[in-house]
């Protein structure tokens, strides 16, 4: 595997986290509760009965994790804010000692050379909102929109760029279509109304960033689709997968319309979630940069049965994850040049804001981690090279950490072993390659 990769010098280089994965301190300093606290405490919700409650303590441990990010010579984090640590209730009254937490955070960033990314959401909704609906109820976009604003009032004089919701399609699809994350519906396609909802949140809250000379993102989890066959029942299939999974989350942002959703039985209006004007209130504040999470391609079959309007079926023949996931990185560059040349135009710069892989048996010599790196950055320099504007890379994760509903230990993703019973950190071989390969890609942009 190449451990240099031919890259514009300011390519920017950097790690992510999310808030409910790594803070712990849930009932600290006047956090009001989460959607993720009170699923994670349902029997059966997640492997082993895990919750974040401690998680990687980072709330008071975050000194130590900033020095890790350092030595690894970052040039940006990517971290999340905590809505209920802000507002309890998720409206109304600030909680100072919740806020000033992201105050300190910020600064020891800063001091520390790297520049802070924050995301607005990442998937713990208040749970005073969720008992009003959640993402199903429109006012929980006026609400994102308040939270936004408290948010860049204090910060946005010492953070440019903020992303605003994390993967909606996840959010959407695990918490409201099947179940398996916060907050626990299982709405099938009647989920869809979060997903409109979500992004007015979107859209108003880019609004509030550009207002204040501040930039805004949109990270998405996308995935190439691919059919199973060229038959036309597989294609029909593959792309009915890609409305939902990576249409339905670019198009009314990049576009300014919804993608065709017939094939899933969902009407234009989404269930009349989608009210005059929502559209441009969306797709009028642009967007700044576009944030691609990206794992792993999909494969797609036309329906065996009743139900759905498509199969996901494996992808035989390539490794795959501990998660079970396909390793595939020649999707990376694909699905890069397919954003190309689907948007044109309308797609903004792209920075991947997450990237990595669950090791089974994970441990601190994690060679399988370093190959997938590598190869994802090799396909990532390619699409570079073929004039896709990308301009950085934050790998997922920093540290090991809660993985929602698999808890702590089965899937671990972080380039620092965390040991949950002491707190103690331990980095991987890859938290060295990549400190190496940072360091190298920095001496070669240097002027001579
Ligand atoms: C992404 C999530 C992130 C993490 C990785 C493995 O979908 O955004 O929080 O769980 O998957």
């Amino acid at each position: 595997m190449p451990d240099r990769f031919d890259l514009p010098a300011d390519f920017r280089w950097g790690a992510a986290t999310a808030a409910y994965q790594i803070e712990g301190a849930v009932e600290e300093d006047g956090r009001g509760p989460s959607v993720w606290d009170v699923f994670a405490a349902r029997p059966g919700a997640v492997r082993d009965g895990h919750t974040g409650a401690v998680a990687c303590d980072h709330y008071h441990r975050y000194p130590e994790d900033i020095a890790l990010m350092r030595g690894l010579g970052l040039d940006g984090y990517r971290f999340s804010v905590s809505w209920p640590r802000v507002l309890p209730t998720g409206a109304g009254a600030v909680n100072g000692a919740g806020l000033a937490f992201y105050d300190r955070l910020v600064d020891a960033l800063l001091d520390a050379g790297i520049t802070p990314l924050p995301t607005l959401f990442h998937w713990d909704l208040p749970q005073a909102l969720e008992d009003e609906g959640g993402w199903l109820n429109r006012d929980t976009a006026y609400r994102f929109a308040e939270y936004a604003t408290v948010m860049a009032d204090r910060l946005g004089d010492r953070v440019p760029a903020w992303i605003t919701l994390n993967e909606p399609f996840v959010h959407t699809v695990y918490g409201y279509a099947l179940g398996t994350h916060a907050p626990g519906r299982t709405l099938m396609f009647e989920a869809l109304p979060a997903a409109h909802h979500q992004l007015l949140a979107h859209g108003l809250a880019a609004s509030v960033l550009h207002d204040r000379g501040l930039l805004a993102m949109l990270s998405n989890n996308l995935t190439p689709v691919e059919p199973a066959s060229p038959s036309a029942e597989d294609t029909a299939a593959a792309e009915a997968y890609d409305a939902l999974h990576n249409r339905l989350f670019t198009d009314p942002v990049l576009l300014g319309r919804y993608p065709d959703l017939s094939a899933l039985g969902v009407p234009d209006d989404i269930f009349g979630a989608v009210h005059p004007g929502d559209i441009d209130l969306i797709h009028t504040p642009g967007l700044d940069g576009l944030g691609l999470n990206f794992y792993n391609p999909t494969r797609v079959a036309a329906p065996t049965g009743p139900g759905l309007p498509f199969d996901l079926v494996d992808i035989p023949d390539v490794p795959h994850t501990a998660f079970g996931w396909p390793v595939v990185p020649e999707a990376l560059h694909r699905l890069l040049l397919n954003l190309r040349d689907l948007y044109g135009k309308a797609l903004p710069p792209i920075t991947i804001t997450e990237n990595g892989c669950s090791v089974t048996e994970d441990t601190v010599p994690d060679r399988p981690r370093i190959d997938f790196m590598a190869a994802h950055l090799d396909a990532l320099a390619r699409a570079v090279a073929d004039g896709v504007d990308i301009r950085g890379y934050y790998t997922w994760s920093l540290l090991d950490n809660f993985e929602w509903a698999e808890g702590l230990f089965s899937q671990r993703f972080g380039l620092v072993h965390v040991d949950f019973a002491t707190q103690r950190r331990t980095p991987k071989a890859s938290y060295a390659w990549y400190r190496d390969l940072i360091a190298a890609h920095r001496a070669r942009s240097l002027p001579h």
